[in-house]
């Protein structure tokens, strides 16, 4: 797949725990909250905290570190006054799960 996809698994292997998937340098996090796949940053805009251990209420995390909070929904827009998170498309096609970064 080309135009910026990339295949990181089947749906299957994400669940509502944030999954770090490593693609060359980028470092993607997939979860499935209530009900859709989301894939963002593996790391937070703030000193790059590790995103996996974000805790996840509805479709906002929210960083263990300094409290910072995205909602994916909304495209990763920052609930309080921050830089925004990364969040990319994703798309499944016959059972698999393709990124577009
Ligand atoms: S490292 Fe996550 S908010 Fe500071």
């Amino acid at each position: 797949m080309s135009n910026g996809w990339m295949r990181i698994g089947v749906d299957s292997e994400f669940g509502e725990k944030i999954k770090l998937v490593e693609i060359g340098k980028n470092k993607i996090a997939v979860a499935r909250l209530q009900g859709e796949l989301f894939a963002f940053s593996g790391l937070w805009p703030h000193v790059s905290g590790p995103m996996h251990r974000a805790e996840v209420e509805g479709t906002v995390v929210t960083c263990p570190f300094h409290a910072w909070r995205f909602d994916l929904k909304q495209g990763g827009r920052e609930i309080h006054d921050y830089r925004p998170l990364s969040v990319y498309e994703v798309k499944v096609e016959e059972g698999e799960v393709h990124v577009k970064l």
